[in-house]
């Protein structure tokens, strides 16, 4: 089988993976058609974490930053490493590692991390992607107007992942010039918003990702999701579109190495 499936947005870092990590990233996604997979680090760990999963996996490529969730008190209380934000530029001078991220806003758990804290940490890696000119990941919960707002100030390359917003706001990141992540969730029932999305998006700036351990499609939602379910999410936009899974495969590949300026 033709390998086609780019996973642009994954956490195999997670301890949900610890049991069989090496087994399914050696082995068994490889034998399941994955071509590619962007991991990505959510916290300093993380980020470390992905670097180590890049150099031991040749198809597999990192993006570090700092996930609004982990962008509170435990990120500036750290003292035995050097600022946070001079990690991360040292990281992303590594080889494999091609995006900022996963970074952004999550108004859906404040408690972890204030709003302001959340829009400054944020703000300074839309920076740094700027200053090293590299393209950015972007998680947006319950927060669209102000993520949209960010977007349009700093002017990123990179994708909206797991995309939650409307039509209308999808028209307005892909005014940016910015592509879409689609998951799981557009299998789900209840999924109006990715349905339309999915409809209605230029295929040349579809992502489609897992955000594994999380978001399983259907007929495997809440159980641990890999990249070799991404097939599924590909039939329902096929389904959709009008289209083979195969095109939404191959165009969804062919984006992410564009985006990430990855080799074919
Ligand atoms: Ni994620």
């Amino acid at each position: 089988m033709e390998a086609l499936i780019f996973d642009s947005h994954a956490h195999y870092d997670d301890e949900q993976f610890d049991a069989d990590r090496d087994e399914l990233l050696g082995k068994v996604l490889p034998e399941a058609g994955v071509c590619g997979i962007l991991n990505m680090g959510a916290d300093l760990r993380g980020c470390y974490d992905t670097v180590a999963l890049t150099e031991k996996y040749g198809y597999i490529y990192g993006a570090v930053g700092i996930h609004p969730e982990c962008a509170g008190d435990k990120l500036t209380a750290d003292p035995s490493s050097e600022h946070w934000l001079e990690a991360l530029r040292k990281l992303l001078k590594k080889e494999k590692i091609v995006a900022v991220g996963e970074i952004g806003l999550d108004y859906h758990w404040l408690e972890a991390c204030p709003k302001e804290r959340q829009q400054e940490v944020f703000a300074a890696q839309l920076e740094l992607a700027k200053e090293l000119s590299l393209p950015v990941v972007v998680h947006d919960r319950e927060a669209h107007a102000d993520t949209l707002e960010f977007l349009r100030r700093y002017r990123p390359q990179g994708v909206v992942h797991c995309f939650s917003g409307s039509v209308e706001m999808a028209r307005e990141i892909l005014k940016l010039g910015m592509y879409l992540g689609i998951g799981g969730v557009v299998t789900f029932k209840n999924a109006r918003h990715a349905v339309e999305v999915a409809k209605e998006l230029p295929l040349d700036r579809l992502l489609l990702e897992t955000d594994a351990p999380y978001m399983a499609p259907v007929p495997y939602r809440g159980k641990r999701n890999d990249s070799s379910l991404i097939p599924y999410a590909a039939q329902k936009i096929g389904e959709l579109r009008g289209e083979a899974p195969e095109t939404i495969l191959r165009a969804a590949a062919e984006n992410a190495r564009r985006l990430f300026g990855l080799p074919a």
